[in-house]
């Protein structure tokens, strides 16, 4: 009987285009992937900087393992803190001018930890619709009423903060730059709203985290709000090139997660020596103004390309949907893709809605211009040409 539900469920799946299988790459150098002894262009890694190849990143793992060996060999709050992990949260915390820092073994952890501990029965949380599955996630576990407002709909938000007025505490809750569509969450008037109708906030900022706004520091100074955000969850396997995650906010919000996120006190630390290369990349993130700027300029000149092809891009940053619509054809596209020599994953539902099958093309610092022309010239024959 088991092995018909299994086997009927990935039949359905199959039917609608929507298996997924792990590709096993032989070698990745942040730049290209290799499959089959061939080397593909890669266009959909969240290596937005390029440091998850950073020598000096590098270094400081394989001197963190030589010190430290591999496995913390215990949760947080038992045996598993060593000096790294606290040097990081302090690093963190310094770089986003934030009271504290606590760090978690990822986003999905974090997103799924953190909301249950700040929402329970009695609150409410308000929820941009295209927030990540991890947020979404933490506010079904949570108990709270749940409720999801229309992408970037401040009006509809207003309407919610009205409803939801007796609730016990309210939670809006944003991705910052929205990992599948690369727009940005207005900040400014999503704190306006919360400021005048006694809610919270709770931004996840994956994706623009070390990357937007001044020096890197992310959403909330690329809107002007740095202060004013609750609770900020950032990812350090994306622009940090690392893995892991953390949570900044006053140090009585780190405090309480501390003690209250079961997904930080029940969950085995992150090896020390991870921890020590996360602070490096941290370091360096708080020191590469220079890359930034080249980076950003890269993504300025893409989206140039992109109009001069006559695509109409729904997003100026290095997060960029091609939106195609069914899953069959998304991955037609993404094989069309491949066979040039570039690397574009075909994003399908639930990671995007029914009907918004997507290719997610992404930027990275590692791609030369060169890439970037022949990214280009591929769109404007399997995309703008179709
Ligand atoms: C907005 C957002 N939050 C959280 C996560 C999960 O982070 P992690 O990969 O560290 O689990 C992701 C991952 O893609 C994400 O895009």
């Amino acid at each position: 009987m088991t092995d018909d539900f299994f086997s009927s469920a990935l039949e359905e799946l199959e039917r609608r285009s929507l298996t997924r299988r792990p590709r096993v790459f032989e070698a990745c150098d942040g730049r290209t992937v290799t499959f089959g002894g061939a080397k593909y262009l890669l266009f959909c890694s969240n290596d937005y900087l390029g440091l998850s190849h950073d020598e000096r990143i590098a270094a400081a793992v394989m001197e963190g393992v030589a010190k430290y060996g591999f496995g913390s060999g215990g949760s947080r709050l038992i045996s598993g803190t060593r000096p790294p992990h606290a040097e990081l949260e302090a690093a963190i915390a310094r770089y986003l001018r934030a009271e504290a820092a606590v760090s978690f073994g990822s986003g999905y952890c974090a997103n799924t930890g953190i909301i249950p501990a700040v929402a329970g029965r009695g609150d409410a949380i308000l929820a941009d619709r295209l927030n990540h599955a991890s947020l979404t996630d933490g506010c079904r576990l949570s108990q709270a009423d749940f409720f999801r407002y229309p992408h970037a709909d401040t009006a509809a938000l207003e309407k919610l903060l009205v409803k939801t007025s007796s609730a016990r505490n309210r939670w809006i809750i944003t991705d910052g730059l929205f990992s599948m569509d690369g727009d940005a969450a207005p900040l400014d008037v999503i704190c306006g709203l919360a400021e005048k109708h006694g809610a919270r906030v709770y931004v996840d900022d994956a994706h623009a985290f070390g990357v937007l706004g001044e020096n890197g520091r992310g959403s909330a100074s690329l809107c002007g709000v740095e202060g004013r955000i609750d609770l900020t969850v950032g990812t350090l396997g994306k622009a940090a090139g690392g893995t892991g995650a953390f949570a900044v906010g006053k140090k009585s919000v780190v405090d309480y997660l501390v003690n209250k996120a079961r997904s930080f006190i029940f969950s085995t630390a992150m090896p020390p020596a991870a921890a020590e290369g996360n602070l490096k990349a941290v370091e360096i993130l708080a020191d590469c103004g220079e890359r930034r700027r080249e980076f950003l300029d890269s993504v300025r000149a893409f989206g140039d390309g992109l109009k001069r092809l006559g695509f109409a891009a729904s997003s100026e940053s290095y997060i960029i949907p091609l939106v195609i619509g069914g899953a069959a054809e998304a991955l037609a596209a993404a094989n069309a893709f491949w066979e040039k020599g570039i690397f574009i994953q075909a994003v399908r539902p639930p990671a995007v809605p029914e009907g918004g099958a997507r290719l997610r093309l992404t930027l990275s610092h590692r791609q030369s211009p060169q890439d970037r022309e022949a990214v280009l010239s591929a769109i404007g024959t399997i995309i703008v040409g179709r």
